[in-house]
Order: structure tokens, then sequence, then C-alpha cells
């Protein structure tokens, strides 16, 4: 019941290709295999939650956090990876839209 509420609202504000994008994203994620390192739905595992990372940061210090990285700390640094440079904004939503609730874990965010 939550889910769907959830993605009903997701459908409202979104776009179909925003909605694209986001699976996209949630994809690209899942093949890099970031929860390796930051735990199951990226809640913070031996590496700290990507979603608190979203809510307390800017767009532009998320997105450097992902390419530039912090290789010394243990963090690979991801530009010049296809797979995430090309998702890099989505990615950023994708996270910003669990940060606030209107992305629920897990599941794959809708497709048109
Ligand atoms: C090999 C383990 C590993 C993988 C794989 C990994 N990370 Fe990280 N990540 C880390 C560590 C460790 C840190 C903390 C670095 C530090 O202390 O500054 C980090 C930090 C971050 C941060 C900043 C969070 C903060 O609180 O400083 C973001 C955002 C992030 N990672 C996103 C991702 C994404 C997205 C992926 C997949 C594309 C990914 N990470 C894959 C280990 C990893």
């Amino acid at each position: 019941m939550f889910a769907v509420s959830l993605s009903a609202h997701a459908h409202a504000q979104t776009s179909d290709a925003t909605a694209a994008a986001l699976a996209d994203a949630w994809r690209a994620v899942r093949v890099a295999d970031c929860a390796r390192c930051h735990g199951k739905d990226h809640e913070g595992l031996a590496a700290p939650s990507i979603v608190d990372f979203a809510r307390t940061q800017s767009r532009e210090r998320f997105i450097a956090a992902i390419l530039d990285g912090n290789p010394p700390m243990g963090m690979p640094a991801y530009r010049g990876n296809p797979l995430i440079e090309s998702h890099i904004d989505a990615i950023y939503r994708y996270f910003a839209g669990r940060a606030d609730g209107s992305i629920a874990a897990g599941a794959m965010p809708d497709r048109p």
C-alpha cells in the first residue's frame, strides 16, 4: 500500500523521460555494485550512507564525490566510467528521491 501510493505520487510528478532515466540510473548503480561497500539499499555499511549524503549535500558536491571519489579512503573515482558518468544526473535524482522519500528503497523506479 505504501509503495503503491509512493509510485503514484512519483508518476504525478515526473515525466516519462524522467522515469526512464531514473530506471537507468537504478540499473547502473546496481551494475557498478555500489552496495558492495555502501550496504543494502545504500544506507551505509563499510562506507557511509549515500542516501544521507544526498539529503545533506548539494547536487554539485554529490556528483563530485562520485566522479572524483576519494581513493585514499577507499571510494573509487568514477570519472571516465561511461556507465556512471553518462547517468550521473539521474543517479543524483535517484538518491535525492530516496532521501526525500519520493522513491522507495529496493524496487526499480517505475518505467513508463
Ligand atoms: C570499494 C568500495 C566502494 C565502492 C564500490 C563505492 N564506494 Fe562510495 N565510498 C566508499 C568509501 C569508503 C567512502 C567514504 C570515503 C571518505 O571517507 O571520504 C565512499 C563515499 C561515497 C560518497 C560520499 C559519501 C560521504 O559521506 O562522504 C558517495 C556519494 C559515494 N561514495 C557514492 C558511491 C556510488 C554512487 C558508488 C557506485 C557507483 C560507490 N560509491 C561505490 C567506498 C565505495
